[in-house]
C-alpha cells in the first residue's frame, strides 16, 4: 500500500506550484482564475467532485458556475447508463467553444467515464480540445496532471488507475454547510453482470475508521446535521483492512460521537446486509431510520443471472427483520426493469414483490446494455418498447403504494432538516424528515434553513408531504 502521507504532501506542493503559475497569469490578465466543475451521476461523484473544488481552491482558483468565464472547466462524468454518458459527451461537446474564446482554457474529463477505454479512445479521436483525462481513482492527481499539461503543452491522458488509495487530508470544499458526504470506501467486487461500476471504479478499498471517525467527529464539530457515508457496497467495509473492522462496528463508533446529527449510509447490498447491522442501527441514537435496500429484480431466475446472489425469500427476511427491530424505517430501492430474458413472468414476480414489500420510494431504471459487461452481450435482449411498457407499469403502481405510505404521515408532528426555499415553488420551503422524505412547508428560510424543525403535514401525494393545503401554498 503506498504511503498516505507521501502522496498528500506531493498533491499539496503539486497545488502550491499551480498555484504560483496561476498567480503570475493573474497579474498579467488581472484577474483571478477561475473553475468550474460539472457533475453527472451519483452521491459518489458528488463527494468526489467535492474533493476537486478543494484541490482548485488550493491551486488559486475561484470556483464558479458560468464555463464561459473559467480557465479550467471539469467534467466529472457517469457511466452507469447510456443516457448519462450521452448527456456528458453532449456537454463536453459544447465546451469547444469556450475553448476558442479562451485558448489557455484547461478541460479535464474524470469520473467513470474516463476510466473506460473505448471512451477515452473517443476523447483522444473526436474530443481534440479536451486536455486532460483521468479515472475516478486518479482524482487527487488533478495538480500534477495540470503541470504536466502545462510544462508539455500536450494533452495528458493519466493511466487508466482504479485500484489506488486516496491521500487522506485533502482539502474539501463542501457545497453544503449542514449536510456532508463522507466516503468510507471505493470500489467494489460484486460484478452484478449488468453493471460497469467494478470496471470503472476498480477493487474494493476502504479508508481507516480511524480517519473517518476524525473526519465525522470534525464535521459534527462543524455543525453538520446530517452525514452520508458513501460505498458502492458499504456492508464489505473493513474487509481489506488490516486491524479487522465491519461496517456495523464503523457505524457503533460513529454512532457514539456526541451531539445532534444524523448518520446515513449507501449503498447497502441485500447479500450481506446482516442482523448484525440492523441491530446497531436499532439501538443507535444518530443513525436515520431509512434504509436503501437495492433489490434490482424480484424474480429468482433474474436475479441469479444478475449475480446478486441473494433469491426473494432472503431479501424478505432481510425486510422482514428490519421492520420488526426498526417499525417506523422508511425503506427505499433500485429496480432494473427489461434486463436481458426477462420474462413477463419475471416481471410480474418484481410486481408482487412491490406489492409485499411496500417500498415508501423507489429509483427504477430501464436495463442499460454496458460494453464490457456480461449482461451486454446476451442476445435475448428485451425489446424497447417492452421495457417503457414494463417501465410505466412499475411507476404506477409504486405512485399508488408510495401514496399510501405517505398518507399514513398526514397529521403527524415530523423533525425536518430544513434545506431552504424549495426549488420547484420558491414560496414553500423544503427539508427532509428522518426517513429521507421530502416535505414542504411555509416557513422563514433564514432562521430555518439548515435547522430542525417540527412540521404536521396536511396532504401527500406520491413523493412528498404537504403542510399546505393547495399545492402551490
Ligand atoms: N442499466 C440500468 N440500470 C443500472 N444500474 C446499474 N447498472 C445498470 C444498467 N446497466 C442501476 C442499479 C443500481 C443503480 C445505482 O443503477 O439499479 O443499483
Ligand atoms: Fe454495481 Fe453490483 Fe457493485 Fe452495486 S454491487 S456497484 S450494482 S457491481
Amino acid at each position: 500500500m503506498k504511503e498516505y502521507t507521501t502522496l498528500t504532501s506531493e498533491v499539496l506542493t503539486a497545488c502550491e506550484q499551480v498555484k504560483e503559475q496561476n498567480n503570475t497569469r493573474s497579474l498579467e490578465t488581472g484577474k483571478a482564475p477561475r473553475a468550474y466543475v460539472l457533475t453527472f451521476g451519483c452521491q459518489q461523484n458528488e463527494a468526489d467532485s467535492e474533493l476537486l473544488c478543494g484541490l482548485c481552491q488550493k491551486m488559486g482558483y475561484e470556483i464558479t458556475d458560468d464555463p464561459k468565464e473559467a480557465d479550467l472547466i471539469l467534467a466529472n462524468t457517469c457511466a452507469i447508463r447510456e443516457h448519462a454518458e450521452k448527456k456528458a459527451l453532449s456537454i463536453i461537446g459544447g465546451f469547444k467553444a469556450c475553448k476558442r474564446q479562451n485558448p489557455d482554457l484547461i478541460i479535464g474529463v474524470t469520473g467513470c467515464m474516463a476510466a473506460e477505454a473505448h471512451r477515452r479512445e473517443e476523447i483522444k479521436q473526436k474530443y481534440p480540445y479536451v486536455d486532460l483525462v483521468f479515472s475516478p481513482a486518479s482524482r487527487h492527481r488533478l495538480p500534477q496532471l495540470i503541470l504536466e499539461k502545462r510544462m508539455s503543452g500536450k494533452r495528458v491522458f493519466c493511466p487508466e488507475e482504479r485500484d489506488l488509495t486516496m491521500p487522506e487530508g485533502l482539502p474539501v470544499r463542501r457545497k453544503n454547510s449542514y449536510r456532508a458526504w463522507v466516503s468510507i470506501m471505493y470500489g467494489c467486487n460484486n460484478f452484478c453482470s449488468y453493471c460497469i461500476v467494478p470496471y470503472v471504479r476498480g477493487r474494493e478499498r476502504s479508508r481507516k475508521a480511524s480517519e473517518i471517525v476524525s473526519e465525522v467527529e470534525a464535521l459534527v464539530g462543524e455543525g453538520y446535521k446530517d452525514i452520508t457515508l458513501l460505498g458502492q457496497n458499504v456492508n464489505s467495509y473493513g474487509k481489506d483492512l488490516e486491524t479487522p473492522i465491519d461496517f456495523a462496528d464503523l457505524l457503533a463508533r460513529l454512532d457514539a460521537i456526541p451531539g445532534d446529527f444524523r448518520l446515513r449510509f449507501m449503498t447497502s447490498h441485500p447479500k450481506d446486509a446482516g442482523k448484525k447491522l440492523i441491530d446497531v442501527m436499532a439501538a443507535s441514537s444518530h443513525v436515520a431510520r431509512q434504509f436503501h435496500l437495492p433489490l434490482q429484480s424480484g424474480s429468482d431466475k433474474v436475479l441469479k443471472e444478475m449475480n446478486r446472489h441473494y433469491d426473494r425469500e432472503k431479501y424478505l427476511a432481510t425486510v422482514a427483520y428490519l421492520r420488526e427491530k426498526i417499525p417506523d424505517v422508511t425503506l427505499s430501492t433500485d429496480i432494473i426493469v427489461g434486463f436481458p430474458g426477462e420474462s413477463d413472468e419475471d416481471f410480474e414476480d418484481t410486481l408482487s414483490i412491490l406489492n409485499e414489500v411496500k417500498f415508501d420510494q423507489i429509483f427504477s431504471f430501464l436495463y442499460s446494455p454496458r460494453k464490457g459487461t456480461p449482461a451486454a452481450g446476451r442476445e435475448d435482449q428485451v425489446p424497447k418498447d417492452v421495457k417503457a411498457e414494463r417501465f410505466d407499469r412499475l411507476l404506477a403502481l409504486q405512485n399508488e403504494i408510495g401514496l399510501a405510505n405517505n398518507q399514513k404521515l398526514v397529521g403527524k408532528e415530523l423533525r425536518i432538516l430544513c434545506d431552504g426555499p424549495s426549488k420547484s415553488n420558491p414560496n414553500l420551503l423544503s427539508g427532509r424528515t428522518d426517513g429521507g422524505k421530502i416535505v414542504f412547508f411555509h416557513g422563514d428560510a433564514k432562521k430555518m434553513t439548515g435547522q430542525y424543525v417540527l412540521v404536521t403535514p396536511k396532504r401527500a401525494d406520491a413523493y412528498s408531504l404537504y403542510e399546505t393545503e393547495q399545492k402551490d401554498g
